[in-house]
């Protein structure tokens, strides 16, 4: 969706998002019978969905909010048939657009895609959050964290900036990590809020520059940088991404010194590191070579290729690929599943397959950061970032 239509359309332009969606969003009581079971979703399961939707703790972005009101319209209402709104009326028109998109889907189907949809959502959020078993119920700006069922889940949670990671999400995620490290449970997961898995480096982070001037910028950076990577490199126990979304950037690079990655099939991998003047990091100019082969892998780290969640299967960046309308209750089963294992034995078992390439992998991190700090500092890349900002201010 342009960036124009989401700005105008954002919620958080007009209010706080709160428990019960935005008023734009606000859905009318259900006119339906109260009884008897529907084609697909019953009744029943669709008023819950509704009920639902109002329980969500995490915004779950634009372009899901509106497919999620013109799936209500469709379920309640049938065809779009209104007039079109006015060109300036953007907010509405963007609605009916939504609506008028779903063509001549019948009402059971569009009531059985809402259920489908929100029940997704509402697994998406994952566990309810909880103390951590340390006892610390640690409470972050831009993350969720969370500890159930043997599983800390790690949520980046700035959906209406596609959980780009600024400077201080990226202290929060090493501080996570380390305390997800340390805490009693099975497995760490990370994932996304809303319709991004993460859209890598807030580009902001290159547009405040501190006191000393770009060189200490740089350096700063490059430091958080590396410690960043090395809270991946030494995590302890099975790390997993749960990757909702188009992936970008360093959370793409990462990806290399995860233990397993799930994918919705919706998502896409992303590094544009040459096209932004700069070069790869997490790791990834020694994973990705050996994880795709040397020559799949320049495609991506050289000429800024965008795989989608089945070219990254075939080339064995994720391990498995699931329909978007099942994605999250396929793996949060599977993963409730993995943390019923013997804890020691999998961290163990861990420890050993990553322990060999330690060393290697953290020589590989601090020459990276070592190029990227010169990189950050460069014409190509100061021209890039104001590139992109211009782009934007242009729309
Ligand atoms: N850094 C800073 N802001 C970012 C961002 C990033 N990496 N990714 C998204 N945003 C912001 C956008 O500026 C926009 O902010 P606004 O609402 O204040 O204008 C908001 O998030 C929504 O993004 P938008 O661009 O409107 O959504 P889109 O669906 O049209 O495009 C992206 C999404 C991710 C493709 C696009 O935002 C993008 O290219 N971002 C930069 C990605 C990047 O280069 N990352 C660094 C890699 S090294």
């Amino acid at each position: 969706m342009a960036s124009g239509v989401i700005k105008a359309l954002s919620p958080w332009r007009f209010v706080r998002f709160t428990s019960t969606l935005c008023p734009h969003f606000r859905i009318p009581a259900v006119q339906l019978h109260t009884t008897g079971t529907l084609m697909g979703a019953s009744v029943e399961d669709f008023n819950r969905a509704k009920d639902q939707l109002g329980t969500l703790k995490t915004d779950p972005g634009n372009e899901v909010k509106l497919k999620i009101y013109a799936l209500f319209k469709q379920a309640t209402q049938g065809q779009c048939n209104t007039p079109k709104p006015g060109m300036m009326d953007f907010v509405n028109k963007a609605k009916w657009e939504a609506w008028k998109s779903l063509g001549s889907v019948s009402q059971e189907e569009a009531r059985q895609k809402y259920v489908d949809l929100i029940s997704s959502l509402v697994a998406a959020e994952g566990p309810a959050v909880a103390a951590s078993p340390t006892g610390s119920a640690k409470a972050f700006e831009s993350l969720i964290f969370t500890t159930e069922d043997g599983i800390t889940t790690i949520r980046l949670n700035r959906p209406q900036k596609k959980n780009a990671i600024t400077v201080k999400m990226y202290e929060e995620l090493i501080e996570a990590l380390d305390l997800a490290g340390k805490d009693k449970s099975v497995l760490t997961v990370l994932t996304g809020s809303g319709d991004y898995y993460c859209s890598g480096n807030d580009l902001n982070n290159f547009t405040n520059v501190p006191e000393g001037g770009a060189e200490k910028m740089a350096k700063d950076s490059g430091d958080l940088l590396r410690r960043f990577v090395a809270a991946y490199i030494d995590f302890p126990k099975p790390l997993i991404a749960v990757v909702n979304g188009p992936a970008v950037g360093i959370s793409v690079t990462v990806l290399g010194l995860f233990d397993a990655v799930y994918a919705t099939e919706r998502a896409t991998f992303h590094t544009p590191f040459t096209q932004l003047g700069q070069s790869p990091e997490g790791c990834s100019s020694y994973t990705f070579p050996k994880i795709m082969s040397p020559a799949k892998a320049n495609e991506v780290l050289l000429f800024n290729k965008k795989l989608t969640a089945t070219q990254a299967y075939k080339l064995g960046l994720v391990t498995e690929v699931f329909p978007d309308n099942t994605f999250q209750s396929e793996i949060w089963t599977r993963l409730k599943a993995y943390a019923k294992l013997p804890p020691n034995s999998l961290a163990l078992s861990k420890q050993l397959i990553r322990g060999i390439e330690k060393e290697k992998l953290h020589a590989v991190n601090v020459a990276e950061v070592e190029r990227l700090t010169e990189r950050w500092t460069s014409d190509e890349c100061m021209q890039a970032i104001v590139n992109f900002f211009q782009a934007k201010s242009k729309l």
